[in-house]
């Protein structure tokens, strides 16, 4: 709650701030968005009562935010630019105006982005190689993307001497029309400007790099960065990247990394690697010494003495993805075994057989 008596304050300098808001801000009146966040940014920290210790510092100070209040929302600065302040009183309708201080600190309080209109940003399944995981891997790609013209900056037009304001609504963006809406009886109503298309500008000669469209369409390259044991689905966000616009500050260009699935390949979950192995009959029952080529290419020495069961599973420890920040340390890797049969037996290896599980000594299940 205000007390009463900044309430009266805050009336007086609503009536000497009635002078001009814009000289209040030291801007023009053409002051696009960005020169008036500009210029309060400025001046408010300029005349900040913390920091200025001048009798008249504080004053000057309510009279900054109330210019920017007003010419920072696009509504109240129209009213405002039309009818000046009475109108905008008329508008606010005894509303309190907000605290000086309140518009001071959410303008510097981080939320600087709300401010500024944020463009799109752009979201992509970006699928690299486990290899490329598991080594690092950097990694250049192109995107197509809008950014603004160089020839105009954004403006549309061929120089700045083509821009003018609108003669349709004198750069308000707006029209008021009378409509009768009972013989005799007129109601008054704000249109869009259909002059400007509300823009409150019209471009004379529009610019011949862009054709008037302020953005043009651009290939874009980058790369990036794959670290040792990116987790699955992690994002890279590339700031500030995506399409740009006159209209808001660009969004970001953000890849969600995910590993490329290949069929009987190596599989990965967070640390763990999992590799399926085939091995024949012989090396099933009597054990066998190979070597496993790992992703980056180095062998992984497998040896088994005795029976390897269909299914069984080896776990190696220290082959598995390298842990993500750490790439020193690393998971364990999974080996599965299945176990090939031969397609056919001939008489010689059967009479072999026979004799190997058939003789006295042979320690076969009958199952
Ligand atoms: C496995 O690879 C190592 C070298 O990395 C080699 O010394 C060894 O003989 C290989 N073993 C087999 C069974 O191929
Ligand atoms: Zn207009
Ligand atoms: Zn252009």
């Amino acid at each position: 709650m205000l007390s009463p008596i900044v309430l009266v304050v805050l009336v007086l300098v609503t009536f000497v701030a009635a002078a001009d808001l814009y000289k209040i801000l030291d801007v023009h009146k053409s002051a696009s968005e960005k020169d008036i966040r500009a210029a309060y940014k400025r001046l408010s920290k300029k005349y900040h009562p913390d920091k200025n210790k001048d009798p008249d510092a504080e004053d000057k100070f309510v009279d900054i935010a109330r210019a920017y209040e007003v010419l920072s929302d696009p509504t109240k600065r129209q009213i405002y630019d039309r009818h000046g302040e009475e109108g905008l009183k008329a508008h606010e309708g005894g509303q309190h105006q907000p605290n000086p201080f309140d518009v001071f600190s959410s303008f510097f309080g981080g939320h600087h982005q709300q401010q500024t209109r944020r463009g799109p940003s752009s979201l992509t399944e970006f699928e690299v190689s486990l290899a490329d995981i598991y080594q690092g891997a950097n990694i250049d790609f192109m995107i197509k993307k809008r950014i603004l013209c160089d020839h105009c900056r954004g403006s549309g037009a061929a120089s700045d001497g083509d821009i003018h304001t609108c003669t349709g609504c004198n750069g308000a963006g707006v029209k008021l029309v009378k409509q009768q809406i009972f013989p005799g009886m007129f109601a008054q109503s704000q249109v869009t400007c259909n002059e400007c298309n509300g823009r409150g500008k019209v471009i004379k000669k529009t610019c011949p790099h862009c054709q008037g469209h302020k953005v043009v369409d651009h290939t874009a390259h980058y790369t990036l960065d794959v670290t040792p044991g990116m987790p699955e689905g992690h994002e890279v966000v590339f700031e500030g990247e995506a399409d740009e616009s006159p209209d808001w500050e660009a969004g970001d260009v953000v890849l969600r990394v995910r590993s490329k699935k290949v069929k009987g390949s190596w599989r990965r979950k967070e640390t763990s690697l999992y590799w399926k192995q085939t091995i024949g009959i012989d090396e099933a029952l009597l054990g066998f010494e190979k070597n496993i080529t790992h992703l980056d290419g180095h062998n992984v020495e497998i040896v088994r003495k005795g029976v390897t069961q269909p299914g069984f599973v080896q776990v190696v420890k220290g082959e598995g993805m390298p842990v993500f920040g750490n790439r020193d340390v690393k998971g364990d890797l999974f080996i599965e075994y299945s176990v090939i049969l031969p397609v056919e037996v001939t008489p010689e290896m059967r009479r072999k057989l026979t004799e190997a599980f058939h003789s006295p000594s042979s320690t076969h299940d009958e199952l």
